[in-house]
Parts: C-alpha cells; sequence; structure tokens
C-alpha cells in the first residue's frame, strides 16, 4: 500500500510539474506521514471511546435510577441544595484535572446523592472509564451461583470495578439490611469490598451512603471502611437538604 501511494505521489508531482506547479516530494510525504498519524490516532481515540461508553452503559443500577441525569437536571431551591451542587461541580473539575481521591457523599436519603455522582460520571465519560454499581444489586447479583448470565455480569462489573478510572459505588451499607443477621455484612461482601478497595488505591472512588463512619465501622471491619473511605475533609460531602422524595409528593 505504502510502495503503491508512493508511485501515486510521484506520478501525480510528474503530472503537476508538466503543468508548472513544483512540488517538493519530501514535503508530500511528511504530509502523508502526519495525515496517516493523525488518521490513526483518530480512529483510536474513537475506539477508546466507544470502549469507555460500553463501560459506562454497564453499570448496576437500582431502582428507577436514570443513566442520563446531569447536573442541569438538578433543581436548586436553597442554599444547602446550592452548595452540595457546588461542591460536586468542584469535584467534578478536580477529577477532570487529574486528581484521583476517594470521595464520600454522605446524608439523608433523598438529598440527591445518587443523582448527582450519575451527573458526575456524565461529565466525565468521555475522559475517564466510569462505572456505577449499586452495592446491593451487585452483591445480591454474585448470590445467583447457578444462573451462568449473572455470572458473566458479576465477573465483568468486578472486573471494571477494579479497573475503571473513576467508580461509584452506591448505598454502601444499604447491603448489611438484607443480611439475614442483624447488621453485620457478611464476610463473603466485605471480601468483594476489600478486593475492591485494595485495586483502587490508585484511582477514584465515590462513595455514596447514609451512614456515618462510625455505623459503617460497625457494619464493616473497620480496616475495610479505612480501606475504602480514608480521606481529606475537602472529599468528603454532607448532603443535609430536604428529601426530594418527600418534596415530589
Ligand atoms: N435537587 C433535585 N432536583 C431534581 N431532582 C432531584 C433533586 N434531588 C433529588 N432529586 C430526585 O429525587 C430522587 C431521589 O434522589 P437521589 O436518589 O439522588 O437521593 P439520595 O440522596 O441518593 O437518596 P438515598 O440516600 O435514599 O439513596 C431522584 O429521583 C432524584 O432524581
Ligand atoms: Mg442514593
Amino acid at each position: 500500500m505504502q510502495n503503491f501511494n508512493n508511485f501515486l505521489d510521484k506520478k501525480m508531482i510528474e503530472h503537476l510539474r508538466k503543468k508548472g506547479i513544483h512540488i517538493d516530494p519530501n514535503s508530500v510525504e511528511q504530509d502523508r506521514d502526519k495525515r496517516m498519524h493523525d488518521a490513526d490516532l483518530k480512529a483510536t481515540r474513537a475506539y477508546m471511546k466507544n470502549n469507555r461508553n460500553i463501560i459506562f452503559n454497564n453499570s448496576l443500577f437500582g431502582n428507577g435510577e436514570d443513566i442520563n441525569k446531569c447536573f442541569d437536571d438538578f433543581n436548586v431551591t436553597d442554599d444547602k441544595q446550592n452548595s452540595e451542587l457546588e461542591q460536586v461541580i468542584s469535584i467534578t473539575k478536580r477529577i477532570e484535572n487529574g486528581e484521583k481521591h476517594k470521595f464520600i457523599f454522605y446524608g439523608k436519603p433523598g438529598t440527591g446523592k445518587t443523582m448527582l455522582a450519575i451527573s458526575l460520571l456524565n461529565k466525565l465519560k468521555d475522559k475517564y472509564s466510569c462505572l456505577f454499581v449499586d452495592i446491593a444489586r451487585f452483591i445480591e447479583l454474585t448470590k445467583n451461583f447457578n444462573d451462568e448470565r449473572a455470572k458473566l455480569q458479576v465477573n465483568s462489573l468486578y472486573k471494571a470495578m477494579r479497573n475503571v478510572d473513576v467508580l461509584v459505588i452506591d448505598d454502601l451499607g444499604s447491603e448489611s439490611s438484607m443480611q439475614r443477621s442483624a447488621s453485620e455484612a457478611s464476610t463473603y461482601n466485605q471480601r468483594i469490598l476489600f478486593n475492591i478497595a485494595q485495586s483502587r488505591d490508585d484511582k477514584t472512588t465515590i462513595i455514596t451512603t447514609n451512614n456515618t463512619g462510625a455505623e459503617l465501622k460497625r457494619i464493616y471491619n473497620p480496616k475495610l471502611v479505612s480501606k475504602l473511605m480514608y480521606t481529606a475533609s475537602n472529599n468528603v460531602i454532607s448532603f443535609n437538604s430536604s428529601d426530594y422524595r418527600l418534596l415530589k409528593n
């Protein structure tokens, strides 16, 4: 192909020379190399963007979350909501600029933690690989031992949870309420979470939860909580606004 292109280039240069137009063959070659390089780069970028979209679209949601939510959908009716939105936007910009941390969205139900976490991913998903996982659904899925499709989904989610640039673990602590025995999460759940935490030291993880750190340390092994959540105070957002679910009714 390269030789054929060279042949065409030479024919064209000769043809133009006869018409009085003189072209340096070296510059033609450089131009062609650059065009090919640019085309390769464009194809690679498109391929990676497509891969990132596939990963994000395989996110695991709970009930009724909307994968397309974005910051513009978030209504601001008071100062608290405004501050919560601003803090999440600021964290999004920090991640966009290359910062990698653990971030905690903590607070009461219905205050928009999940919605804003999804909005953050939608803002970043073209640049970084992003995944949203409702942790209770994930743990539930891992228990479908006899379902081959569920097993495949668990394996691919588990791999993605360890590797993506930005992971949202939604509603941490909620899955413990599904245990038969009291409030402590099963060793099984904890081992899964520990393996995920272990792989994410140099990546960004956002955790949403209704539980305080002390509560989570009662639910999980404190070592796991520390591994998963220990972070600087400016990486924690407290959500105190009113329950939007109640406001809507
Ligand atoms: N400020 C807002 N503007 C528009 N919709 C909102 C706003 N806050 C919350 N909602 C909507 O209200 C519902 C509850 O919000 P969301 O699930 O994000 O709350 P949450 O803090 O994650 O609650 P939980 O702690 O129970 O998981 C969702 O349908 C969400 O889209
Ligand atoms: Mg939520």
